[in-house]
């Protein structure tokens, strides 16, 4: 009984319901009209007697012939009827009485059906019956034959069986070819989606099992297209999320030894700090406060696992101080050279903000601008700006390099996809991005353009309440 749950069986049901009442439809006036031209025969036959009678001397036939001529016409009475007067032509023994009389001349197709259904109901008894029809053989204003309707009768229901076992054929007939054309088009399509999904489910990483639209119905094609790539979609993300995984153990590890080799070198810097040299003494404190933040960086990779940063410690941070430590990191600060830098804020402004993570967000951003810069052979300039207003901080990191390619543009800041140069991991906008969003705020690209790029960091002044 399962087929009759599927969808081709329930259609084949409804086909050879449906088809069965149209036919009952079509059946009711169709068995009135078989009553009609039945009488109208009988009206005929009537006729042709009515002749042969008239057409003997003196309009005298014997009663063998009588009887023969009637039971031809199957009648029990024929009746001419001229104007005033009637003759009876043939007539039989017997004198029954009549229930009902018909005149075939005045009939509208409602009273018909009525009728013809009402002598189909009443049984399978004779009942004489009065018919009246137009004589069109001859010149009679009428001709009237009384018969017994059980033959009738008869005749209607076995002409009833027949369109009831032609509509059955057509409907089983019907219903089938329905039922496999269901099959072939939706249901076979359907069934191999399904087992597509099945499939691709066990081994998602598999890109054989994506499935190869084929159905020529255009739905189910374009249910298949879409999945296709929806298949498509998943399996990137499987891959992006393995290799990420994978990049992760890899970062685990190397940061474990890196922030070894940082110590050492840590320990190295502070023996330094005995030398008399006036130059050891301006650099090294950079440099141990390079190396400090490094190994903050390592730990905090380390203990928060490499996929997630830490969530940011707010503090009034002066901004100036803290970019230009970031210019001075990335060599920007030497005069004359081919990059000018200008951070144009004032020595007191501060922003509530992680100060490492603030300090890794614009050296993304400034390093990024200086490698723009540098890539396109000429000088240039990079500029860094504050300005606060009730509900933001901004900061806005501009250049006047050659703005962002095609790629790093359709890529913004999705994490190794952005990257065009090369060496580069196109990590380093992502990484920005985590980091302000971690702040409640938005890192957004204001404008790209040959001229140059401007980059804005959005910070809420208050701390989001998720932090
Ligand atoms: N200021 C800029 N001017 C021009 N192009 C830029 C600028 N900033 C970013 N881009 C483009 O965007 C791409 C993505 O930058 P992103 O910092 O995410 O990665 P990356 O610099 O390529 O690699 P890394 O992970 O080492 O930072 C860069 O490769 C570069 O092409
Ligand atoms: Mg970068």
């Amino acid at each position: 009984m399962a087929l009759f749950r599927g969808l081709s069986g329930r259609l084949l049901i409804l086909t050879i319901v449906v088809v069965m009442l149209v036919e009952v439809a079509i059946f009711v006036p169709s068995v009135a009209r078989f009553r009609a031209d039945y009488l109208d025969e009988r009206v005929v036959r009537a006729q042709i007697a009515s002749l042969s009678v008239l057409a003997a001397p003196d309009g005298m036939v014997s009663p063998e012939l009588q009887r023969q001529l009637l039971k031809r016409t199957e009648a029990l009475n024929i009746v001419l009827r001229e104007k005033g007067s009637s003759a009876m032509i043939l007539t039989s023994e017997e004198m029954p009485e009549v229930s009902a009389t018909f005149d075939l001349r005045r009939m509208d197709a409602g009273a018909m059906i009525v009728d013809a259904l009402k002598r189909m109901l009443s049984g399978h008894g004779s009942d004489v019956i009065r018919v009246i029809g137009e004589p069109t053989m001859m010149d009679a204003e009428a001709i009237e034959i009384t018969l017994d309707s059980a033959p009738l009768r008869t005749a209607m229901l076995d002409y009833g069986w027949r369109i009831l076992r032609l509509s059955l054929i057509i409907s089983v007939i019907t219903a089938a070819m329905i039922f496999l054309a269901v099959r072939r088009f939706v249901v076979s399509p359907l069934m191999r989606v399904v087992e597509n999904v099945k499939a691709f489910q066990e081994n998602p990483e598999d890109p054989s099992r994506i499935i190869r639209p084929s159905s020529r119905v255009g739905e189910i094609a374009d249910a298949e297209r879409a999945l296709a790539e929806m298949q498509q979609d998943v399996l990137t993300a499987l891959r992006e999320r393995s290799r990420l995984a994978s990049l992760g153990e890899a970062l685990a590890k190397i940061s474990h030894d890196l922030r070894n080799m940082l110590s050492t070198g840590q320990l190295m810097a502070d023996r330094l700090e005995m030398s008399r040299d006036p130059l050891v003494g301006r650099t090294l404190p950079k440099l141990i406060g390079s190396l400090d933040r490094a190994i903050n960086l390592v730990q905090r990779t380390l203990t928060y696992g490499a996929a997630e940063e830490a969530p940011p410690e707010l503090r009034q941070v002066r901004l100036r101080a803290l970019a230009e430590e970031v210019a001075e990191g990335l060599g920007l600060g030497v005069e004359g050279g081919p990059v000018r830098c200008e951070v144009a804020i004032p020595e007191r402004h501060t922003v509530l903000a992680d100060p490492e993570q603030l300090y890794r967000v614009l050296a993304n951003l400034m390093r990024n601008a200086l490698e723009a810069i540098a890539a396109s052979g000429r000088p240039g300039e990079i500029r860094v700006r504050a300005e606060e207003t009730a509900a933001a901080q901004l900061i806005r990191v501009s250049d006047t390099g050659p703005g962002l390619p095609a790629k790093a543009l359709e890529n913004l800041f999705k994490p190794f996809r952005g990257g065009t140069r090369r060496g580069s991991t196109g990590l380093g906008l992502a990484i920005a991005q985590e980091l302000v969003r971690a702040h409640g705020g938005e890192l957004k690209l204001i404008s790209s353009t040959t001229g140059g790029t401007e980059f804005e960091i959005r910070l809420p002044t208050k701390p989001a309440a998720a932090g």
